[in-house]
């Protein structure tokens, strides 16, 4: 994987790309065992909810159904040693030129040093997709629903304050927290949105307990996480929830027992200056891995001219990651998710070239971004659902779009989230479909399980990293804060496991 594959230069941003393809996979035995509890009494304070009224707050879900299937997918822009170029692609219907376009962010990373490789980050495309028709968010405090034990629908439900957060230490956990990410450790000043708990409408999410984590996936539930191997498979936002993970279940608490087993699943260490493409790490005491691979697209990826080193690269739209097809045997759990990757910027960027059935893409309707992307994520998700029955112990969720927030501009562009009063409390979000249509009915029918985040997410404009890391002065309305949001989607994982 030297050379040319990763090996695409740090200035030239394209990171580490990786690859793959998609498809499916189908898992058997979800089995759902939602607690039952009633709406528990809310934490002590409530902050007061700012500005919301009874009426409906239409904040998180835009409409474009209204435009006729009219899903863009606004391109990103690739930073580049201070330059940055930008690409809109839309979908054919849309005329309008819209300035929702992602942020490409950089991250600094490693472990101990920081490497100054900038890795653009495409964000996010449009956070909420489709249907906005199912979906409501509304204000107040009734609490009076029905409960429904049989299916909870986690992504239902509202944000409340919860003195007892964070479930660690912002300024700890340094062993698997990228610094960029640790808002304890920046200018930041406010951090009321670390007490922030949600609270499903229908059941109640079990508290967190990292013991607890390894030794069994939840309460109600004689599976346990003993000699088990937990994958994030996915982009940035997917390397967030990885990290989260790991603070939660250490608790932020350095733990020198854990061992990095990167190399059992090759993805050891560095290529030349680029990043490892991904980190596995395993608790001895139970024998659990939990590792994150970086894939952006989730596509097969693999270079058209081996011995060039600027080659281009079949982006394979219809075949997942090599990494998918290589080691899901080993899985027991696997979180997908894709999505800021796709946009015209990064895609250029990474020469990344679509193919389809093996060859060079000609069809001018898969060549439009957001069609790719749900080519792929359909493809990615059949066929993990077609691996299903070999592995009938495996767990898959495709994680929902992570929602940005850039207000008066784009991440290059003077775009801020500087909202620091949680304005989420109080709101409810209630729908009957997630707000990503496209993940939503590409797991339709499947095994693999929906890990619907947007709705929730799409409230907490203020838990962003906003402009507090950055040399430049510029905003990441993409990525969140840890501890942070991401905590959230694995506390719903864990009740899904
Ligand atoms: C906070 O944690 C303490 C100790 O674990 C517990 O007794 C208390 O009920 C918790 N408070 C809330 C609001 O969850
Ligand atoms: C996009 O943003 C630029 C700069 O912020 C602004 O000049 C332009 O009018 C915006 N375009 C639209 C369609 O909002
Ligand atoms: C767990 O296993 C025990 C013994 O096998 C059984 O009695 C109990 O009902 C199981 N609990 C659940 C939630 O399946
Ligand atoms: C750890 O778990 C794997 C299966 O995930 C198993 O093959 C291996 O034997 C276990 N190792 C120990 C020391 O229990
Ligand atoms: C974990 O693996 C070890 C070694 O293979 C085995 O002895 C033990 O029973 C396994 N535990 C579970 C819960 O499967
Ligand atoms: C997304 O892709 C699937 C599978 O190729 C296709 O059936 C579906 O119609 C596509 N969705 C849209 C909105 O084009």
């Amino acid at each position: 994987m030297k050379g040319g594959f990763y090996g695409l230069r740090a200035k030239e941003l394209s990171l580490v790309t990786i690859l793959l393809m998609c498809t499916t996979v189908f898992v058997l035995t979800w089995k759902r065992t939602p607690l039952l509890t009633p709406f528990p009494p809310q934490g002590g304070l409530q902050l007061t909810p700012v500005g919301l009224g009874k009426e409906k707050v239409a904040i998180a879900v835009e409409d474009f159904k209204n435009e006729k299937l009219g899903k863009e997918e606004i391109g990103n822009q690739v930073t580049e040693n201070g330059k940055a170029k930008t690409e809109i692609e839309k979908t054919g219907n849309v005329k309008t030129e819209t300035n929702d376009s992602e942020v490409v962010r950089t991250e600094l990373e490693e472990k101990g040093k920081e490497e100054n490789e900038r890795r653009a980050i495409p964000t996010l495309t449009s956070p909420v997709q489709g249907s906005s028709k199912s979906s409501k968010i509304v204000s107040g405090n009734d609490l009076s629903l029905p409960i429904n034990n049989k299916a909870c629908n986690y992504g239902n439900g509202k944000w409340v304050v919860d003195h007892n957060r964070s479930l660690y230490s912002g300024f700890g956990c340094k062993q698997w927290l990228s610094g960029m990410w640790a808002c304890r450790m920046t200018q930041r000043t406010d951090f009321a949105y670390e007490k922030l708990r949600w609270q499903p409408k229908d059941c109640q999410l079990e508290e967190f307990e990292g013991s607890k984590f390894l030794k069994r996936s939840a309460s109600t539930s004689n599976s346990t996480m003993e000699n088990k191997t937990l994958a994030f498979v996915g982009d940035s936002l997917g390397r967030q929830q990885f990290q989260s993970l790991m603070c939660m279940v250490t608790g932020g608490h350095e733990r020198d027992d854990v061992i990095d087993v990167g190399e059992e699943y090759g993805i050891a260490r560095a290529y030349g200056n680029a990043r490892p493409s991904g980190w596995a790490y395993r608790f001895p005491s139970t024998n659990t891995t939990i590792l994150y691979y970086w894939s952006a697209s989730l596509c097969y990826i693999e270079p058209i001219d081996k011995l060039n080193p600027n080659t281009e690269y079949a982006m394979h739209l219809d075949r997942p990651a090599a990494f998918l097809v290589q080691n899901i045997h080993r899985f027991d759990a696997l979180i997908l998710n894709t999505g800021h990757h796709w946009n015209r910027g990064k895609i250029n960027a990474n020469r990344w070239v679509m193919h389809v059935r093996g060859a060079r893409n000609t069809d001018k309707n898969i060549q439009m971004i957001w069609k790719a992307r749900n080519l792929t994520v359909h493809s990615v998700i059949k066929w993990v659902n077609s691996q299903l029955p070999k592995y009938p112990n495996l767990k898959v969720f495709y994680r929902s779009i992570s929602p940005r927030h850039f207000v008066g501009g784009e991440w290059n562009t003077g775009g801020s989230c500087d909202n620091t009063t949680p304005m989420s409390i109080g709101k409810e979000v209630e729908r009957d479909e997630s707000s990503d249509s496209v993940a939503a009915a590409a797991v339709k029918g499947t095994g693999v399980k929906l890990l619907d985040i947007t709705d929730l997410s799409q409230l907490r404009d203020e838990a962003h990293i906003s402009r507090f890391h950055s040399s430049t002065g510029s905003s990441d309305c993409l990525h969140w804060c840890l501890p942070g949001l991401p905590d959230t989607w694995n506390e719903i994982l864990f009740a899904q496991l």
